[in-house]
């Protein structure tokens, strides 16, 4: 059996490879481009970006825990214009396809940064950080609030061109499959699930929380089961309804895991942390997923595991 091609449909575009950086954790691109060819990555996500430059959270900003990191960046970023004159004209040079991850305080604010990107050369799609908070909403989450995820959703889609891909990243929470309904009712084209998970550590020495902000977000082995259990839930509601897996994964079999959930394709985002190279490896270890498999069918994997072997529905 030839080697397994790795090439996936994703929003009316033909990927190499169904893995894509996820947000926050690719740098600029700058930081990944010796270690990677980043025109090989399905798609390279930005940090999230927010309409003013922000300086970010109090250090520590990233520590380690047992199964993966508690994160809280604090939204730092260039703003706009520091990213439309330094970051943005650096990938589109590249030829890298480029997902732009957008924060907004109000729908307003999302719609803005969505129409001053939508033409911008070198953008693929917007993804829409919703586990962001909303001013208008007394600082609770987007995604916490069907409604009110719906509301952004709704205002980036009037802002943009229809053909621009619209990904709406959610975090895990109860009512996660109404909002991936209502955002894919809104305009999104597609949901990025997870952002991860509430987290909280001490440090070891001064019996302190360890992280600046005290509470942030954890990332890595520690969520991948959640994560995993969200993309089905969803898949399994919204089947039409294309997921891109994020959360923990750092094997082939984590990302056939995802594909077997439900998604499409996967974000990597911890894993480039301690392994920059890392898709090349995943790449690697799915064909060999595959191929151990008997198959080289990616897309038949996509939610297969939603069916036994007799063929019947769980
Ligand atoms: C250091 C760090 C920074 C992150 N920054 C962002 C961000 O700017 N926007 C965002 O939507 N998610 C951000 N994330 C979340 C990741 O994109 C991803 O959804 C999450 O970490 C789960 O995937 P993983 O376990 O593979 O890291 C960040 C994660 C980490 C660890």
């Amino acid at each position: 059996m030839s080697a397994a091609d790795l090439g996936v449909d994703l929003l009316g575009t033909r990927l190499a490879t169904p893995l894509l950086t996820a947000a926050g954790c690719g740098g600029t691109g700058r930081e990944l481009e010796p270690h990677l060819d980043l025109t090989t990555l399905g798609a390279f996500t930005t940090r999230s970006l927010t309409l003013d430059a922000s300086p970010g959270a109090p250090a520590p900003r990233l520590v380690e825990t047992a199964s993966g990191v508690l994160w809280n960046t604090g939204g730092q970023n260039p703003g706009l214009q520091g990213f439309l004159a330094s970051e943005l004209p650096w990938l589109a040079q590249r030829q890298v396809r480029v997902v732009v991850s957008l924060a907004g305080g109000t729908p307003g604010e999302y719609a803005e940064l969505a129409r001053r990107l939508g033409n911008a050369p070198g953008v693929w799609g917007l993804e829409l950080n919703l586990a962001t908070a909303n001013r208008e909403d007394h600082g609770r989450r987007f995604c916490d609030e069907a409604y009110h995820a719906g509301k952004a959703v709704a205002a980036v889609r009037e802002a943009l061109p229809r053909t621009l891909p619209v990904l709406a990243k959610l975090a895990p929470g109860p009512g996660l499959v109404d909002v991936a309904g209502v955002v894919a009712r809104a305009g999104a084209d597609a949901v990025v699930l997870v952002h991860g998970a509430p987290g909280l550590a001490f440090d070891p020495t001064t019996w302190r929380p360890a992280l600046g902000t005290v509470a942030g977000t954890v990332s890595g082995p520690a969520v991948l089961a959640q994560a995993l259990r969200c993309v089905w839930q969803v898949h399994a509601a919204l089947p039409q309804l294309p997921v891109i897996g994020a959360g923990g994964v750092r094997s082939g079999f984590d990302v056939v895991q995802m594909l077997l959930s439900g998604a499409r394709a996967v974000e990597l985002g911890t894993a480039l942390l301690r392994e920059p190279a890392a898709p090349v490896r995943i790449a690697e270890e799915l064909r060999e997923e595959l191929l151990r498999h008997g198959t080289t069918d990616l897309a038949g994997l996509i939610g297969a595991g939603h069916t036994t072997s007799r063929g019947e529905p769980r």
